[in-house]
């Protein structure tokens, strides 16, 4: 109803002051204060957020409770996990890759404008949920990656280029040097268990068939083996604002020992996070190479969309993962424009966090697969 009445309004004002113009001008006040008021006390602000990432969701509602718009918020509360290296794989100093290195990827969305900015395996820059907000604030672009991110942030103020390795990054990595490259993300290739360069068996497949027949398919069983740090690595965040705006947002390292260049869903929009101010949110994380295939996040906000509760469109959209990808780790929460929440997983328990004005505190949910 407020995008008629203000198109009236903004009509009534071209063509001067009519009695008509202020019969709507106190129409169009009116709704805002009735519409405002009714919202704000039962469902607004909320922040939702994956994992127990506590501080993170205190600090959006924090932005958000004071009168910040939800993109604002967000990245209040993703910057703040930030800053904090949540679980070591947010931020600086976390998750390196194949080099040593730590890599960002980060995403925010406006739920009301649909617009959209992202950086992917952007390097030398810490603040990727900012860098994001440049994007979509300052580019007609939705993506930018790699060093080219980095030196678009830094020439709109962001500081760098900094180092994003810590001495744990590059403890953790000396170590799987030392464990010849183990576990990693290759398939199909050789040498098999070391490190590399690699190449793809299929070269050898016409010359030498005896090689192949001790070499294992197994990228999934490697997975396993250092599972809680691999994947648990995403803050997926929504907020709804004051206002009743919607806006998502996401910031990780990736995936520990990832291939270089190698981008997660953390900044695919649809995947890792979505929002639509008309129907609510959706924040997700896990094992991004699957699920980034589906856009989940995309597909539970359609089904709230087409009628949905949360829970049925969260659990809804793992299962269209998990019939393809049993093995898969993923974690999705929901969220609708009325307030109402709830998660699904796969393959692990899964936990979000919520602050909404009917808490005291940030409370912690689990979801059991
Ligand atoms: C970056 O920091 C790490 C960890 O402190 C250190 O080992 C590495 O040498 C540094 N790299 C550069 C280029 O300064």
């Amino acid at each position: 109803m407020a995008m008629p009445t203000r198109a009236l309004f903004q009509d009534s004002l071209r063509s001067k002051s009519t009695p008509l113009f202020k019969f709507m001008l106190f129409l169009f006040l009116l709704s805002m204060v009735l519409g405002h008021e009714t919202v704000e006390v039962e469902h607004y602000p909320l922040v939702v957020s994956t994992w127990p990432f506590v501080e993170a969701v205190r600090a959006a509602w924090k932005a958000a409770d004071g009168g910040s718009t939800a993109v604002d918020s967000v990245v209040e509360g993703c910057s703040t996990c930030e800053e904090l290296r949540c679980d070591g794989t947010v931020g600086p100093g976390g998750s390196p890759d194949e080099n040593g290195e730590t890599t960002i990827d980060a995403l925010v969305m406006d739920g009301a404008t649909m617009e959209v900015g992202a950086v992917g395996a952007m390097r030398y820059v810490k603040d990727g949920i900012k860098a994001a907000r440049l994007v979509m604030q300052h580019t007609e672009h939705t993506l930018l990656v790699g060093e080219k991110a980095s030196s678009f942030a830094i020439s709109m103020g962001l500081p760098g280029p900094t180092n994003l390795s810590s001495s744990e990054s590059i403890e953790k990595w000396a170590k799987w040097k030392a464990n010849n490259c183990q576990p990693n993300f290759w398939k199909n290739v050789l040498p098999e268990n070391s490190c590399g360069p690699y190449r793809p068996t299929s070269y050898l497949e016409h010359t030498d068939e005896t090689c192949l027949k001790t070499y294992p398919m197994q990228t999934t069983d490697l997975r396993f083996l250092d599972l809680g740090h691999r994947i648990h690595d995403t803050i997926s965040m929504a907020v709804i604002d004051r206002m009743g705006h919607i806006a998502v947002g996401t910031s990780t390292n990736g995936a520990t020992f990832k291939i270089p260049g190698r981008v997660g869903d953390g900044p695919i929009v649809g995947s890792s996070a979505y929002a639509n101010e008309e129907v609510g949110a959706c924040c997700a994380t896990g094992d991004g190479d699957i699920m980034m295939r589906f856009l989940p996040c995309y597909q539970v906000v359609e089904s709230m969309r087409l009628g949905m509760n949360p829970e049925l469109a969260a659990k809804d959209a793992i299962g269209r993962i998990a019939r393809k990808f049993p093995d898969f780790m993923g974690g999705i929460v929901a969220v609708n424009k009325k307030g109402e929440h709830a998660g699904a997983c796969h393959g692990w328990t899964f936990q979000y966090s919520v602050r909404s004005p009917g808490m005291k505190d940030v409370q912690v949910f689990t979801v059991l697969p």
